[in-house]
C-alpha cells in the first residue's frame, strides 16, 4: 500500500515564536498514527524550534523547503542537503512553483536538486503543475509530463523510487480556488501512468500528492480520490485546528480518528 502523507509547507511564516506556539497547539491535540505521515516545512530559521518540540515524538518529520544543489562551496546565503540532514530534516520540497516562478527554478535546476537530495539520504517532494493559461489551452498532462520526465531523464526510475511526487496546479495555490476531486485524480492518474510506463513499480509505490488551496472542508474528497495519496498543504497548514483535520482527513480508508 502506498503511504499517505500530509505535510505542512509554512512558507514564508511562522517565525520561532509563532513555530513554537503552533507546536505547542499541534502536538497538544494531534495524536500519533502509524497509518499516515506528517511533516512540516517550517522556514529555515524556525527550523530549530519545530525540530526541538518533535524531539518525543517520532510520527511527524521535519522537512526542508529548499536547498543549493551542491554539497558545499562559496554559495552565499545557500544551505545543503547534506546540512540539512545532519540538522534532522528528512523530507525536501524541490521544484515548487514559487520557486520555479520566483527563483527562476527550471526543470534542470528541479532535478539537480533532486539528484542532491537523494545522494544526502532524504526524501524529495517533487512539486509539478501547470498554469492557469496552460490548463486553458489543454496542454496540463503535456506539461506535467515534461516536468516529471526532466526528473526521470536526469536520474532514472531506480533512483526515483524514494521520491514523492506532488501535483500543485499553479491556479489552485494560495487561491482558494481547488482543483475538483475528479481534475486532481485525472492528473493524478496520467502522472501514475507515467511512472508505470518507465517502471511498474515505481508507479505503484511512489505517492501523489495534491496541493492547492487544500483546507479542512476539500481535503477528505479530494484524498478519497484512487490515486490522491495526501496533500501538500499551504496556507491551511499556518492553523494548527485546520492542520489537523487535514491530517485526518489523510487517514486510510479503514482508519480511525487519532
Ligand atoms: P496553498 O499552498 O495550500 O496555500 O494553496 C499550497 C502550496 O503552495 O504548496
Amino acid at each position: 500500500m502506498r503511504q499517505r502523507l500530509a505535510v505542512g509547507n509554512w512558507k514564508m511564516n511562522n517565525g520561532p515564536t509563532e513555530a513554537r506556539a503552533f507546536m505547542a497547539a499541534f502536538l497538544g491535540v494531534y495524536a500519533p498514527r502509524s497509518d499516515r505521515t506528517v511533516a512540516l516545512f517550517p522556514p529555515a530559521l524556525s527550523l530549530a524550534a519545530v525540530r526541538d518540540a518533535l524531539v518525543s515524538r517520532t510520527d511527524v518529520f521535519l522537512g526542508v523547503q529548499n536547498i543549493h544543489s551542491e554539497p558545499k562551496g562559496a554559495f552565499t546565503g545557500e544551505v545543503s542537503a547534506g546540512m540539512l540532514r545532519e540538522f534532522g530534516c528528512r523530507y525536501v520540497i524541490v521544484g515548487h512553483s514559487e520557486r520555479r516562478q520566483w527563483f527562476g527554478e527550471d526543470d534542470r535546476t528541479v532535478a539537480l536538486k533532486v539528484k542532491a537530495v537523494l545522494a544526502a539520504g532524504m526524501v524529495p517532494i517533487i512539486c509539478v503543475g501547470e498554469t492557469l493559461a496552460e490548463r486553458e489551452s489543454g496542454v496540463t498532462e503535456k506539461v506535467v509530463g515534461r516536468q516529471i520526465a526532466a526528473a526521470l531523464d536526469e536520474l532514472g526510475s531506480e533512483t526515483l523510487k524514494g521520491a514523492v511526487l506532488a501535483y500543485e496546479p499553479v491556479w489552485a495555490i494560495g487561491t482558494g480556488r481547488t482543483a475538483s476531486p475528479e481534475q486532481a485524480q485525472a492528473v493524478h492518474a496520467s502522472i501514475r501512468g507515467l511512472l508505470a510506463k518507465r517502471d511498474g513499480s515505481l508507479g505503484d509505490l511512489a505517492p501523489i500528492l495534491y496541493g492547492g488551496s487544500v483546507k479542512a472542508a476539500n481535503a477528505a474528497e479530494l484524498f478519497a480520490m484512487p490515486d490522491v495519496d495526501g496533500g501538500l498543504i499551504g496556507g491551511a497548514s499556518l492553523v494548527a485546528q485546520e492542520f489537523i483535520s487535514i491530517c485526518r482527513a489523510a487517514d486510510q480508508p479503514s482508519g480511525r480518528d487519532g
